[in-house]
């Protein structure tokens, strides 16, 4: 994947309070295209791959079976400087701590249910999009 792409997921809770219209109405309107998208649900084994860099913090197992307690969607975004631009629009992990106007201010409600997911590098971005999505779907 191009570096000027990241990765997203609109996770659990902000797609059962409703949010996933605003959420891409916002990130469509900070310029990113939408180069992939789907509506799905993670099993408990996607989950523990997609996060298995963090399966030994004390939170693993929270953060699994939030992740997979319903649909999500998955998409990956298009923009110059996608990874660093997406990770200031949603601002930070904790909702407390996140700038005003960002998707988490908006939509999240904790830090263990915060919203959205984005990348964190062009490498880990690759990765995630390639987890979620084959050649064939990314346009
Ligand atoms: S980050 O954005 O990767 O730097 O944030 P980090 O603090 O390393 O968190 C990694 C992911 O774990 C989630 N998280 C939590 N889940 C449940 N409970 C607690 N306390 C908690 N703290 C962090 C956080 O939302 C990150 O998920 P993603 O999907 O990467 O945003």
């Amino acid at each position: 994947m191009a570096t000027n792409r990241t990765f997203t997921m609109i996770k659990p809770d902000a797609v059962e309070n409703g949010h996933i219209g605003a959420i891409l109405e916002k990130i469509t309107a900070a310029g990113f295209k939408i180069v992939a998208m789907k509506y799905t649900q993670l099993s408990k084994r996607d989950a523990e791959a997609f996060y298995a860099i963090h399966s030994e913090r004390p939170f693993f197992g929270e953060l699994v079976a939030f992740m997979t307690r319903g649909p999500i969607v998955a998409a990956i975004l298009e923009k110059d400087n996608a990874v660093e631009d997406f990770r200031t629009l949603i601002g930070a992990t904790n909702p407390e701590e996140a700038a005003e106007g960002t998707i988490r201010k908006l939509y999240a409600t904790s830090i263990g249910e915060n919203a959205v997911h984005g990348s964190d590098s062009d490498e880990n971005a690759a990765i995630e999009g390639a987890f979620h999505f084959s050649g064939r779907e990314i346009f």
